[in-house]
């Protein structure tokens, strides 16, 4: 029997949180193209509740959030410690997550403190990675407000919020990608958050999952700094046996809905910052790859572009991604743990058999 490799197409549970069936993403329902410009934070309710909130629940539920944004003392003094070493931010992030879950109350955190740390923890990393003072929440900014404000000490603008809190959106969940399903299978055992969504972070950080967005903006950077014609690059890596970083999907063989979402924010905020080259750059790639491959890009394409216009390094981007996907990580924690039993799947065993120790012993 031919097994489908890596679980392609194999459904292995059922889920009320989203869909990408037919090419068409949903969350709880409703098509992402009509919730892009919801605040983010109705989202994750939506997510968490399968409904959406009333106007009440949605204030006291921003408030929670917000006044949760804040981080141990203990807590940011290890990042600090453990940051000093030149680390990758996603270690930072992995290593900062499994300290949350070791703080005195941490028992007795909830989804909506957790991903309020989370956000904060995030933010944090890219202010103590460049030597700034970490900031506190403003009780009368919303979330996206408040998460642009403590990554970069500056009250955003109303633009940069829409256009950070879409980004947020599309990215707050995806079914089962590798990081939830993987978060899914440590939950099935009834384990705790902090250590499910460790393990979610642990599986986001590979380049053929959330690790991508960076291995797309460093391929710009090569291309620009290097002064190559950028078809000629790609045609090169495609004839080595390279994969193109931000290009093909498990499920979406037409094209990914969030990359054409994403594209025109890259297109105005690159424009808006001068940073138009690197989004140029991406259009002729994308023509390109097309025609060579039949491959679109996907929601790590454009996002490389869009968080180097946030004036973020290119080793954060991965984090922002893991900060937008918490939402999605705790709405499959918490499903597993409500309604899945215990993920242990079987395998095929094709080593040797009939073996004897003692024998083989003897021979050698
Ligand atoms: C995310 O699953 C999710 O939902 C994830 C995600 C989410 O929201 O959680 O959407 C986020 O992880 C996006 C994906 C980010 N990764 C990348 O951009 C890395 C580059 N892309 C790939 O390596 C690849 O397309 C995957 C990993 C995304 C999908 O891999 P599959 O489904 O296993 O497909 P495949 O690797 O078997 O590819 C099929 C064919 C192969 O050619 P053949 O062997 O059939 O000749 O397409 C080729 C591949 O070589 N191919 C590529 C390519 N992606 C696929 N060729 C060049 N460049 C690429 N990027």
């Amino acid at each position: 029997m031919k097994l489908p490799e890596g679980l392609a197409g194999v459904i292995v549970d059922q889920t009320r949180i989203s869909s990408t069936k037919n090419e068409i993403l949903t969350y709880a329902g409703y098509p992402i193209t009509e919730l892009k410009d919801v605040p983010y934070e109705e989202i994750v309710f939506l997510l968490w509740n399968l409904r959406l909130p009333t106007e009440s629940e949605l204030v006291s539920f921003r408030r929670e959030l917000v006044s949760q944004m804040k981080l141990p003392a203990e807590t940011v003094r290890l990042m600090e410690r453990i940051a000093r070493e030149p680390q990758h931010p996603m270690s930072i992030l992995r290593t900062t997550v499994s300290l949350l879950g070791t703080t005195n109350d941490n028992e007795h955190d909830e989804p909506p403190r957790i991903l309020a740390k989370m956000l904060t923890a995030v933010a944090a990393i890219i202010r103590i990675r460049n030597d700034q003072p970490i900031k506190r929440s403003k009780p009368d900014f919303g979330v996206v407000e408040n998460f642009i404000y403590l990554f970069s000490g500056k009250r955003p603008t109303a633009e940069q919020v829409k256009m950070l809190n879409t980004v947020m959106v599309l990215h707050a969940d995806h079914e089962f990608n590798a990081s939830a399903f993987t978060a899914r299978v440590v939950a099935s055992t009834q384990s705790d958050y902090y250590s499910c969504l460790t393990t979610a972070v642990c599986s986001l950080k590979g380049p053929l999952h959330g690790g991508a967005n960076e291995q797309v903006f460093k391929m710009l950077e090569t291309i620009k700094q290097t002064g190559q014609d950028p078809l000629e690059y790609v045609e090169r890596q495609l004839e080595s046996g390279q994969k193109i970083m931000g290009f093909g999907h498990r499920v979406y063989k037409h094209g990914d809905p969030r990359a054409a979402i994403l594209r025109e924010i890259a297109r105005k905020i690159s424009y808006e910052t001068g940073n138009e080259a690197y989004f140029e750059m991406e259009e002729q790639i994308r023509d390109f790859m097309f025609e060579k491959t039949h491959l679109h890009p996907n929601v790590d394409y454009y996002t490389a572009v869009i968080y180097h216009c946030f004036n973020l390094d290119r080793d954060t981007f991965t984090t922002m991604f893991a900060a937008c996907r918490t939402a999605g990580w705790l709405a499959h924690i918490m499903e597993q743990r409500e309604e899945g039993c215990l993920i242990r799947p079987s395998s095929e065993y094709i080593g040797e058999t009939n073996r004897h120790y003692h024998a083989d012993k003897e021979a050698h």
